[in-house]
């Protein structure tokens, strides 16, 4: 949505370039985003983006932390595994920490563990290794804590040092013990893997669907969404099982080996794989591996690859763990699964923000044992660049990951009744031209408020907390009034409060309720500048730009106002846009393509008809910088960069980002770079910290 600002494009030189300030926003922007998608993906367990972008966002975070080690914080990248708890369940420690595992994904690199083993531990080349091989379970993992044979907590891994609190979600999973026989140990963690079987997985959805609630992606997804709910009943009617696989704290040891702890948890009760396999060689390790993988689409559940462990649990402690996996065990990946089959039809889907993403329709077969009739195809240039037509046979892979991919298409196939494929340049939902900027892969549709598409999703961000923050307009109730009819374009919020009687003649409403609603949205007609700006859902304007934005522009009506003549590159509108610390070409053109829009400068209008925008404190026409534009570069020793900044503003002045002709003052601190020495080129009157105080005061 708006506050979504693009990061992919930046390059690692870029990074460098930035100011320190630039820097921290940018990473804060970065973090925030990512946190986003990480509540997405371990709390909602609905993924927002494919894992590999995920990744790109998480390498540009690590990349910014590298170029400004003093951003350097406690809430980095670097420290994370997993996600942290979230608040809806109460926190537990582990006794020991849940680790990940590294991967390999070639034959040859199961010597290569071995070697480092023997290397590791000073074998003799004589001495034999037990391994354990077991098939590496697509789920989420648990650890499941017995005190005196009963089962006391169940923690999900979350960060891998403190997880969530599932106890009583666990104790509906007719797979777990929750008394052990008296043979247990008194302290005794058992950790493993919770799944839910395809069938399971696919009957689920054909019941959300059904239901009008959201799908899950794949059975992993679903098993964590139907784990981690807050209400147990409906964990209880979700079909979740358990395979344990491993130990946590023990007050005394099960087994001196791995294999031996695997049967005295079957002793116990527990399920534990039943193609775990003991071997002693590379090529046994191999042979189980490819002996798991042929049997993986028969299977009801899914494994994404094998985990060899060494067997013997003395080496098992002398090897320990580098970073957050252990030297004694590593997974062995399996290829995504594949599969050929006839695309019949390319359909376009609007995002909710916009965005048209063609969507193949395929004749449904099975890959790794799910049933796929859809699969992404990502833009227009991705089906060019494979040559994808209608009618083709296409190789599909499904990599456990969201939505199955097309990876190729089969040419060689071909009969001469495949037809290419025009992609639209009209949203065929509302009709409004899609238009595909310079530089991006995506088409988007530019109906705004006026695609149905887009509408509900861009309402729900209109009343978000730092928009209108509308008490008792979330959601729910913007999809009932979009169903009704009375919703479309934000203004129409402001003649909701003409209808109470219709409202509260609703389900579950009542004239209380519709008196509080129509008196939050009448509260919200008067309301800060830079709300509103960041309400209206621009491309790359958060809140933070919004309020840069307010300060300069001072109304809806200037700033609509000079974004029309900025379309002439030339008007120094356009100069003055750039000038605004933030504000790069990129955004700027955001900014003009909104407003040159007809049907967003009605909607600014309509909107205004209701509202009173207040503009922030007033800067000051009669300053001794009163519209003059100020520079601040290098570090600031007696007020911080964002204080002068504000005085600046308050003053009437305007503080831009890099120094050009229409520069006034360049204030220089400590360290100042070529800022100041461009500022000097210029002829710039370059003012000491001591000088800038001075002014100012
Ligand atoms: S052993 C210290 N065994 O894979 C190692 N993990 O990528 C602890 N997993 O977090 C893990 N099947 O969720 C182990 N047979 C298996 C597994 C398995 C699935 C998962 C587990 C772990 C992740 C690491």
């Amino acid at each position: 949505m708006a506050s979504h600002q693009s990061f992919a494009h930046l390059t690692s030189e870029e990074l460098k370039s930035l100011s320190a300030d630039q820097a921290k926003i940018t990473l804060d922007a970065l973090n925030a985003q990512i946190t986003e998608h990480d509540i997405a993906y371990h709390e909602r367990d609905e993924p927002i983006i494919s894992d590999a972008d995920y990744d790109k966002l998480v390498r540009l975070s690590l990349a910014l932390e590298e170029a400004f080690p003093s951003l350097k914080s406690d809430n980095s990248r670097r420290l994370k595994i997993g996600s942290a708890p979230s608040d809806v369940f109460a926190k537990i420690s582990h006794a020991r920490p849940m680790l990940s595992l590294s991967n390999i994904f070639e034959p040859e690199e199961i010597g290569q563990f071995i070697q480092r083993i023997y290397r590791f531990l000073n074998l003799p080349e004589t001495t034999e290794i037990g391994f354990v091989a077991e098939p590496k379970i697509d789920g989420l993992s648990i650890s499941l804590r017995y005190e005196d044979g009963k089962l006391v907590t169940a923690a999900t891994r979350g960060d891998g040092t403190t997880g969530e609190d599932v106890t009583e979600n666990i104790k509906t999973i007719s797979d777990i013990p929750h008394i052990l026989p008296k043979s247990a140990p008194e302290i005794c963690e058992v950790r493993g893997e919770i799944y839910m079987n395809k069938s399971d997985f696919l009957a689920l959805n054909n019941a959300q669907e059904a239901a009008g609630k959201k799908v899950f992606a794949n059975p992993r997804n679903a098993a964590a969404g139907s784990l981690r709910q807050k209400d147990v009943s409906i964990t209880r009617q979700r079909s979740l099982h358990f395979f344990a696989y491993a130990a946590g704290a023990l007050s005394q040891p099960l087994s001196d080996t791995h294999s031996g702890f695997l049967s005295q948890l079957s002793t116990l009760g527990f399920s534990v794989n039943p193609m775990t396999t003991q071997c002693i060689s590379s090529q046994e390790l191999y042979a189980a591996y490819q002996a798991i993988g042929a049997s993986r689409g028969n299977l009801e559940y899914d494994i994404d690859g094998v985990v060899y462990k060494i067997d013997r649990l003395d080496w098992q402690m002398r090897l320990g763990q580098i970073s957050r996996s252990p030297r004694w065990a590593i997974a062995h990946k399996f290829p995504a699964e594949q599969a050929e089959t006839r695309l019949v039809d390319i359909d376009i889907q609007i995002g909710r923000t916009g965005a048209l993403t063609p969507v193949a329709r395929l004749q449904p077969l099975t890959v790794g044992g799910v049933v796929v009739s859809n699969a992404t195809l990502h833009n227009e240039d991705e089906i060019r660049r494979k040559d994808i037509r209608i009618g083709d046979m296409v190789i599909l892979q499904r990599a456990g990951d969201v939505i199955p991919q097309i990876v190729a298409s089969l040419p060689e196939k071909r009969t001469g009744n495949e037809t290419i494929f025009h992609f639209p340049d009209v949203c065929p939902v509302c009709g409004y031209p899609a238009i595909r900027p310079e530089g991006e892969a995506v088409r988007r549709c530019t109906g705004g408020f006026d695609c149905h598409a887009q509408s509900v999703e861009r309402l729900i961000h209109f009343v978000s907390r730092d928009a209108f923050d509308i008490e008792g307009l979330g959601t729910k109730q913007i999809e009932l009034f979009d169903e009704l009819g009375w919703l479309k374009h934000p203004s129409d919020i402001f003649l909701l409060t003409s209808k109470k009687e219709e409202i509260a003649a609703l389900d579950r409403m009542g004239e209380k309720s519709a008196n509080n609603l129509i008196d939050a949205i009448n509260s919200r007609r008067r309301i800060g500048l830079e709300r509103v700006i960041f309400a209206l859902g621009i491309r790359q304007i958060g809140i933070a730009t919004a309020k840069l934005l307010a300060h300069s522009f001072q109304s809806l009506h200037s700033l609509q106002e000079a974004c029309i003549n900025a379309q002439d590159i030339n008007h120094p509108a356009y100069q003055d846009l750039i000038n605004i610390a933030q504000i790069g070409e990129s955004v700027a053109k955001d900014l003009i393509d909104f407003f040159c829009q007809t049907h967003n400068q009605n909607l600014v209008k309509y909107l205004l008809e209701e509202i009173i925008p207040i503009p922030p404190e007033q800067p000051q026409s009669n300053s001794v910088i009163s519209g003059s534009i100020i520079v601040f570069t290098g570090t600031l020793t007696q007020l911080s960069r964002a204080e002068a900044k504000a005085q600046a503003e308050r003053m009437g002045a305007k503080v831009a980002g890099s120094v050009s002709k229409k520069t006034d003052y360049v204030v220089v601190g400590t360290d100042a770079g070529s800022k100041a020495q461009k500022a000097t080129d210029l002829g710039i009157k370059i003012l000491s910290e001591n000088e800038w105080i001075s002014l100012v005061s």
